[in-house]
Parts: C-alpha cells; structure tokens; sequence
C-alpha cells in the first residue's frame, strides 16, 4: 500500500507508517487541544518535502496564523513565496461557502498534495440545521478532494472528548480517519491525548498516547502511556 506520512512526529508511528495519499483524515476535539497545530504541521511538512499544501482556515485569519506557527518553529518565509504553503482565508460570516471550484483551480494550478479545511464549522454555517444538507455537502466536498488526487485533513470542535464518554458525530462515520485530541486531568495540570479512533482499510494502533505542544509543534509518545489515565482507573478501582 502506497502511504504518505501527515509528518507529525510520533503519529506516523502510530499509523504504520502513515495513510493512504487519498485519504480524508479528521482531527477532532475541544477548544486549544492542537486541532490548528496538527493540521499545519501536516501542510508544513509536506511543503518542506516539496509537495504543495493548501490551508483552508475560517478560524484564525491567515496573519494570526502566519505569527502563531512560526512561534511554534514552523516560518512560512519563502514556502508561500515558492508557493509551496497557500493559505485561503473562509470567512464564515461572509455567508457563502467557497464554492468548491475556488480550491479545485488552486489544487490543479498550484499542483497541490495536501489540502486542510480548518475547520467544519463552515459548512454547518452554509447548511445550517439541515444535518443532511450537512453531510452531503461533506460527502461532495471528500470526494472531489479524492479525484483530485489530494491527503485531505479537516478539524472539527467537539464538546465532550473524553475517553469514556465519547460522543461520535454523524459526520465521524464520513472520512477515512477520525484522530481524537484532548487533555485529561493530572493533578493540578492537563495531560494532553491522542488517540486514532478509526482508518479505514488499514491496521493502526488503537491505544491512548500522550502528546505536548511546544517549539517545533506536536509530539507524540507512542512508546508512552498517558499516566494520569491509569492513575485516574486506579482510584476508580480502589474506590469500588
Ligand atoms: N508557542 C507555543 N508553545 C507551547 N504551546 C503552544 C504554543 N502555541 C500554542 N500552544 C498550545 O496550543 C494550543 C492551541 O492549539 P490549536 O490552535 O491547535 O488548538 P485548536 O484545537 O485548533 O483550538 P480551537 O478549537 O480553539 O481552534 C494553545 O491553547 C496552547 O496550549
Ligand atoms: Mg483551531
């Protein structure tokens, strides 16, 4: 099997190797837990091996975005000029979705690899309540980034990501691989986690491993295990 690394230290371990080149991947989870962070790295690192990315962001504008990456170590200096990082700001409140030919032109003149959309929220503002108008658009969005020939990653907010409680979202069950961020309670801190709840057609490892943010991005543990999660079901049995 024909497999690309997202370039996030320690995760390709996790997935063998990596995923398929045409595959959807989306990283879920609450506010600041490193959705943004490992959606860029994966533009980035891309961008450094020469294969052009495009970051589709409705969150953060492109100039905040721009600052906070190279704080993290990751510049974009010459890679927007060589045009090998695009970044197409979505403002949601402008009340239209980009169509979906804006960043097919830019996949095919620029000769794009890797496409992020940060985040879904911009087609729950396009399609409103309708939860079937949401998940076509999605399904139709997914699709064409596949003939494009394009790695797709796309974020989405979660409320609840805790381990035990999960709650899956219909629009999980449409992209090949759903990668969970979150942090749990370790004493008086956080520890942050990650877990890869799914990958279609690909074996992948199914445990919980801990993660930082710092200089130079995401890392990954994937010989660790999250103590404060074995610490928290060791009171849970010592309590029962
Ligand atoms: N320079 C840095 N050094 C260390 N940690 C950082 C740095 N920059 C950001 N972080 C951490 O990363 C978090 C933000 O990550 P990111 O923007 O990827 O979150 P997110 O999941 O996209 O959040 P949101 O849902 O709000 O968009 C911050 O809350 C902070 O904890
Ligand atoms: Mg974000």
């Amino acid at each position: 099997m024909d497999k690309i690394k997202i370039g996030i230290p320690g995760l390709d371990e996790i997935l063998k190797g990596g995923v398929r080149s045409d595959a959807s991947i989306l990283f879920t989870g609450p506010p600041g837990s490193g959705k943004s962070i490992a959606a860029f790295q994966f533009v980035y690192y891309g961008a450094k091996q020469g294969m052009p990315g495009l970051y589709i962001t409705s969150e953060e504008n492109a100039f905040s975005l721009r600052a906070h990456m190279a704080e993290l170590g990751f510049p974009l200096d010459s890679l927007e000029t060589k045009g090998l990082v695009t970044i197409a700001e979505q403002s949601v409140t402008s009340g239209k979705m980009i169509s979906i030919e804006a960043p097919i032109k830019l996949i095919k003149s620029k000769k794009i690899k890797r496409v992020v959309m940060d985040s879904l929220t911009l087609f729950e503002f396009v399609y409103g309540d309708s939860v079937n108008e949401f998940r076509k658009g999605i399904i139709s969005f997914i699709k064409q980034m596949k003939e494009a020939g394009v790695t797709l990653v796309v974020t989405s907010e979660r409320y609840t990501a805790e381990m035990d409680q999960f709650k899956y979202r219909s629009e999980d069950f449409l992209f090949d691989g759903l990668i969970i961020l979150s942090k749990i309670r370790k004493g008086s801190s956080f520890e942050r986690i990650l877990n890869v709840s799914k990958l279609r057609g690909q074996d992948h490892l199914i445990d919980i491993f801990p993660f930082q943010i710092a200089k130079g991005g995401i890392k990954v543990f994937p010989k660790q295990l999250p103590f404060s999660l074995i610490e928290q079901d060791i009171v849970k049995r010592s309590k029962k």
